[in-house]
């Protein structure tokens, strides 16, 4: 019924003065998310189609919607943004439904049963205006609309005009309004300019409604669900309560979190159970974790695909990568674009980008791996960098399954090293490696009997300089003591 009768309409089009980045606040995330996409979003679930005003910074808000809804959002553009009132007057030449769901693009937290609420409400006392309200024990800040009802009138006055008891009147307008259309039609062109913002308000349609004894309901909603956001302290308080729901969603499904107070989820990620996570770990994007992984303290991970059973240990970087099972990053390992597969280890200080780790294969010290695939059970000794780039072009290395790339190697590509080839520590390779060759890629060591004595007695010896405290000026040192 929901999405038969009602029209969704978010407000989008506000400059977000109060975040003072110049940037529309809409754009900003929450948990990984824009703040606009929480109510497209919420009406996408409910299969309400949906209009979104927009104006400050259009083109931006409308490329992050398309990223996400394609082309199933329209659009209505309010020019000048002369208040919640315009933004919806500006709609009503797209109007097609028989109830019209208005929401302000900064509610981020509300949930499908508010709406379905809402809605319930508003069929059964067949109302001309039914709206989410909300118990704010601290109405003084947040700047929200009190909802003030003396018998059977109601009517919303916003902040900057309230000059009742700020303790005593603790019911707050959500932003959250189902109205009939019909109503709408009548009324919205009717709405005054308030002088002292220069703005027509919305919610200045309660009273109108509640004058004419037209029937307005509210619906009551916990206020963690309709915290408005209109600062960055706001934005931290609803991503807190986001973060706690997700935090608690993966916990309930056997996620161990050692300092969950440090930790940041993004909301499309997947973790299995049995998995732990360790303090100040950050997982994004669309990452999917399998069970019984290991993610240690500050490692991030960012469109990872992991098996089960992966370690990744302390200070680890991994980005658009698949990890997979029992395999092991870090610590301070860096994953760019690139494969591990099965019990593969990239270890310490161990950078991969665009690189393809075999099976068991491992690089366990101060690596640089780039544009290579690496074949199974490969070895890739400590100090090792694959010359990739030669300044214009990325150029690719191939390392046959059981080869052993001795320490130190500078593997200069494009090259391929065959199938249980070695290379010498300290080579540089410049040339493709057979099969099951050795290849030594550096001179041959010269020693000079006594050579290093004849040195010494040609070197002349530095005079010692005796210095205390009273010696150093600034970062001089001084040779004599005093401090002129
Ligand atoms: C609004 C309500 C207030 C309510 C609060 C809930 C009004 C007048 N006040 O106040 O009663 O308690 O939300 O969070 O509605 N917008 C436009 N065009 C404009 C102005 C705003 O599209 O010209 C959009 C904004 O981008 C925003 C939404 O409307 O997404 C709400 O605007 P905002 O300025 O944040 O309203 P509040 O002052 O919070
Ligand atoms: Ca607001």
């Amino acid at each position: 019924m929901l999405s038969t009768k009602v029209q969704g309409i978010v407000l989008a089009a506000g400059q977000g003065t109060r975040f003072n980045t110049g940037r529309s606040k809409l754009v900003e995330k929450i948990c990984g998310q824009e703040m606009i996409l929480f109510a497209t979003r919420l009406l996408e679930q409910l299969h309400i189609p949906t209009l979104v005003v927009v104006g400050y910074q259009k083109e931006l808000i409308k490329s992050v919607l398309s990223q996400h809804h394609g082309s199933s959002i329209s659009y209505c553009v309010q020019e000048q943004q002369k208040g919640t009132g315009h933004a919806v007057l500006c709609t009503q030449q797209h109007w097609d439904r028989d109830h019209l769901l208005i929401m302000n693009g900064d509610v981020p937290l509300v949930t499908p049963d508010i709406i379905e609420r809402l809605y319930n409400e508003h069929t059964k006392t067949n109302g001309e205006i039914t709206f989410v309200t909300s118990h704010n024990p601290d109405p003084s800040s947040g700047g929200y609309g009190r909802v003030i009802k003396k018998g059977n009138s109601i009517a919303i006055v916003e902040a900057r005009d309230f000059d009742g008891d700020p303790t005593e009147e603790c019911c707050i307008n959500a932003g959250i309004y189902l109205v009939r259309r019909a109503f709408l039609e009548d009324t919205i062109g009717t709405l005054k300019l308030h002088e002292t913002s220069q703005e027509f308000y919305l919610t200045d349609l309660v009273k109108i409604a509640s004058d004419n004894n037209l029937t307005v309901t509210t619906v009551s909603a916990p206020f963690d669900r309709i915290r408005g956001i209109n600062n960055f302290q706001e934005l931290w308080a609803a991503e807190q309560v986001k973060r706690c729901e997700l935090l608690k969603h993966w916990m309930d499904r056997g996620v161990h979190f050692s300092a969950a107070q440090n930790v940041h989820l993004d909301l499309d990620i997947t973790i299995g159970s049995g998995t732990y996570v360790g303090c100040g770990v950050h997982i994004q994007g669309k990452t999917i974790i399998g069970k019984n992984c290991k993610i240690n303290e500050f490692s991030s991970l960012e469109d990872v695909t992991m098996g089960d059973g992966v370690e990744v240990h302390p200070h680890s970087i991994i980005k658009n990568s698949i990890i997979e099972s029992f395999a092991e990053v870090g610590p301070f390992g860096h994953v760019d674009q690139s494969t591990v597969k099965e019990y593969a280890h990239v270890g310490k200080f161990v950078e991969l980008k665009r690189t393809t780790m075999g099976r068991i294969a491992k690089a366990k010290h101060l690596a640089y791996l780039g544009d290579a695939q690496i074949g199974d059970r490969v070895n890739i000794g400590a100090g090792t960098v694959i010359c990739n780039y030669d300044g214009t072009h990325k150029h690719k290395t191939i390392i046959g399954d059981d080869a052993f790339i001795g320490s130190n190697n500078t593997i200069i590509a494009p090259l391929t090293v065959g199938k249980k080839a070695f290379t010498a520590a300290g080579s540089v390779i410049t040339d493709d490696v057979p099969e099951s060759a050795l290849a030594i890629g550096r001179t041959h060591q010269t020693n000079k009997e006594g050579y290093a004595d004849k040195i010494r007695s040609t070197q002349q010896e530095e005079p010692r300089v005796e210095f205390t405290a009273a010696g150093f000026v600034g970062a001089l040192k001084s040779k004599n003591n005093s401090c002129q």
